[in-house]
């Protein structure tokens, strides 16, 4: 039990209540997404808040999420940017959406600054590496395959510019990166957190907040 919304402590709830509220058709999509199938795999508050609070401090416009699921993440991030901002939101399901998604997305009234691609991750992100897009992001959030979590990474430090954020959820993978035995998915989060401690062109910081976040800013 990692999430705030898996069990209650009142330090962590106080911390929540004292952050700038997410946009109400967040929490209401948030709602209908927990009580659904895999309801789990939605983006928790802390994390949603924080991410928010970051993409203010660095004026970010276009934007990078990797698991789009019912689109809590892509939602909160499009609530935030500008008018002329965009999120490019991939994932290679897109049943979450158009049953539990669509209609808060709609109702919105920001839906047209989500472009939901519906392919493996990767081959999104290469696409948009051969179309030149490099160096045009300003934030990623990294949250779909953790298998894959390491090559995200490699794409997004293409995709993100100098002084971009790429926001890492599940870096603690339910504390599974702890034990010494690691399954596929636990060593592709674990891998990507070292990957990130050795390159010396990344500032980065693992947060325990909800199932970890860890931030890689990218220096150059
Ligand atoms: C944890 S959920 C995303 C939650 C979402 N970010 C939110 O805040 O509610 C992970 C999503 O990644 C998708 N996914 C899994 N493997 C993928 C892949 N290889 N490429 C793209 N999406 C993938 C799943 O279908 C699932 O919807």
């Amino acid at each position: 039990m990692s999430k705030s919304y898996e069990s209650f402590n009142p330090r962590t709830q106080y911390c929540l209540d004292h952050s700038t509220p997410l946009n109400k058709h967040v929490d209401e999509l948030m709602e209908v997404s927990l009580a659904c199938k895999s309801g789990q795999m939605t983006g928790a508050k802390g994390v949603l808040q924080t991410c928010a609070t970051l993409i203010e401090i660095i004026q970010a416009k276009n934007i990078l999420d990797i698991g789009f699921f019912t689109g809590v993440s892509a939602l909160t991030w499009a609530t935030i940017i500008p008018e002329d901002g965009k999120v490019i939101s991939m994932d290679v399901d897109d049943a979450p959406y158009k049953i539990v998604g669509k209609p808060h997305i709609d109702a919105s009234g920001v839906g047209h600054k989500i472009d939901i691609r519906i392919q493996p991750a990767l081959k999104t992100l290469q696409e948009l590496i051969d179309a030149g897009q490099s160096g045009k992001f300003d934030f990623a959030f990294l949250d779909a395959s953790k298998t894959e979590y390491p090559s995200y990474l490699a794409s997004c430090l293409q995709l993100v510019r100098t002084g971009g954020i790429i926001a890492v959820d599940n870096a603690l993978w339910d504390d599974r990166v702890l034990e010494k035995e690691k399954d596929t998915s636990t060593a592709g989060v674990d891998t990507l957190n070292k990957m990130a401690l050795s390159n010396s062109n990344v500032q980065n910081v693992l947060l325990p907040i909800e199932d970890g976040l860890h931030l890689i800013v990218k220096k150059c």
